[in-house]
């Protein structure tokens, strides 16, 4: 394991830590995993608990002093609810964790008898310790120095697996929280070339004149007002005996200022957040390249920055989409899906057995489903069950849409194949999802998650999710990869 989280098979109460975390039920009472710990404080931790006003409700975190009746100083009590799920442990173990922040080691002695519970745990330990200091010049942000797991030997390998996508997962909100004039379209391509060189991915990019000649017209068009201009990457993961391609599509939009159609001032910064698809395929390709499951794996970086400017596309330009459809660009801060369907119409190319994207798409998502809930749209109804169900299991909250055949005439254009924004006012998330479907190839089974809301957090850290980055979808992406090389999808 290449992260700073180790297993352990000790007496978590004998242990040479900094605290150990334990977990609460209602009642309270101690939840399995605790024992140790309890006997070491006489049998009172029941009591202590009470006497800090622990209920064993989920999100709670105490502390208690140990006051020398164990090598650790500190017992952090993290509440785990009734009835306890695999994203309950997640929760608890990040909350704990980061209440933890500035120690050099801490236990985890939650409920992890198998190994989807340490896995869990595990989870939620590295993805709640996470911090981001690169533009910091005083003190970093603290977060802890090494985490172990009370868990079974048996659980190792699971375990390993889970820190290689947490790693994944760690780089995508590093990238997500890179300001825009340190992570241009050039910057963020780079990133993932070198992504591909570590892991062993096939990788092929284009550049800005190769866009144009290639006949990629929106991300072109997209990024023509800008003077870091756009690129789009194809990433390759190569499985020797698959027989079946799953392709990603990620929305990497560096910076979206709206360009002519400009956004306004207020909440413009949020706009960083706006390549969060992109960053979460280029985690998933990289999690993947590493966990080598039975299925190739092709992931398309759709990368441009969205300025205002003299070279900058005018709404009600018309722009011709890879494969020759057109569009009217009525909006340019409609950008997302004219990047987008670029890459979906190269999809073809590469015989999809499953198609899926992932962007930061549209504000009405926000309306629709707050800001913690990706929205799943997709052609066929079991695909998008079944990616809303992947999602569930790895903790992603998402929700299936509808695509209502009736939105299509709303982007009709009189000079154009479709125009990019609709005539109707209602149902935005819905009307991106259409526009995108008409550049999915035929035959093809594809799944649309906008990400606008939980790419980004802007309220306080909750269970293992900081402040801005979240990393949303890359886990989501992993599951899926894995359950079409396990023949479920
Ligand atoms: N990147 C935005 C969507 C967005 C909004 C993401 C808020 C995250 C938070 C997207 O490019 C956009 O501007 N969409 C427009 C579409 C509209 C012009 C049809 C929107 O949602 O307002
Ligand atoms: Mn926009
Ligand atoms: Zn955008």
């Amino acid at each position: 394991m290449t992260t700073n989280l180790k297993l352990t098979q000790n007496d978590p109460a004998s242990l040479d830590v900094d605290a150990v975390v334990v977990g609460v039920l209602p009642g309270p009472s101690l939840a399995p995993g605790a024992e140790a710990v309890d006997t070491a404080l006489g049998g009172r931790l029941v009591e202590a608990l009470k006497a800090v006003g622990a209920t064993g409700k989920a999100g709670e975190v105490h502390k208690l002093p140990t006051l020398g009746a164990l090598p650790a100083p500190v017992v952090v009590a993290a509440g785990l609810g009734a009835d306890p799920t695999a994203e309950t442990l997640r929760r608890a173990a990040g909350a704990a964790v980061r209440a933890l922040a500035g120690k050099g080691t801490a236990a985890l002695a939650l409920p992890a008898a198998d190994a989807d519970a340490a896995a869990a745990v595990a989870t939620g330990a590295l993805l709640g310790n996470y911090a981001f200091g690169r533009y910091r010049t005083g003190e970093q942000p603290e977060t802890v120095g090494e985490l172990l797991v009370a868990a079974p030997a048996e659980t190792q390998a699971r375990v390993a697996e889970e820190a290689v996508v947490a790693e994944a997962v760690t780089l995508v909100r590093d990238l997500v929280n890179t300001p825009p004039s340190h992570l241009s379209p050039e910057d963020l391509a780079d990133v993932a070339d070198r992504v591909a060189k570590a892991t062993g991915l096939d990788v092929e990019i284009l550049d800005e004149k190769a866009l144009v000649d290639g006949g990629y017209g929106g991300i072109a068009g997209v990024g023509q007002g800008s003077v870091n201009p756009p690129r789009l990457v194809r990433l390759s993961y190569t499985h020797p005996e698959a027989d079946k391609n799953v392709v990603f599509v990620g929305k990497g939009i560096t910076f979206d200022t709206g360009g002519i159609s400009i956004k306004p001032a207020e909440g413009m910064d949020w706009m960083k957040s706006d390549m969060g698809g992109a960053g979460a395929v280029l985690g998933a390709l990289q999690a993947i390249a590493t966990l080598k499951p039975k299925v190739n794996v092709i992931g398309y970086l759709t990368i441009a920055e969205n300025m205002p400017s003299g070279t900058a596309q005018r709404p009600s330009d018309v722009i011709t989409i890879y494969g020759g459809k057109t569009v009217e660009v009525l909006n340019t801060d409609a950008e997302g899906r004219l990047v987008m369907a670029d890459a979906l119409a190269r999809s073809a190319e590469d015989s999809p057995h499953l198609l899926v994207d992932v962007a930061t798409l549209t504000g009405a998502a926000l309306v629709a489903l707050g800001v913690r809930t990706t929205g799943v749209m997709a052609n066929d109804d079991e695909v998008r069950e079944k990616v809303v169900a992947a999602a569930e299991s790895v903790g992603e909250q998402s929700w299936g849409m509808p695509l209502p055949d009736e939105l299509r005439k709303g982007l009709d254009s009189p000079v154009a194949d479709i125009a990019n924004i609709s005539g109707d006012r209602w149902g935005g998330m819905l009307t991106a999802g259409i526009f995108l479907k008409e550049f999915v190839p035929d035959g093809v089974r594809w799944a649309h998650l906008d990400i606008a809301g939980p790419a980004f957090n802007k309220g306080e850290p909750y269970g293992y999710t900081p402040k801005g980055g979240t990393g949303a979808a890359t886990r989501t992406l992993v599951r899926l990869a894995r359950e079409v090389a396990d023949g479920n999808l």
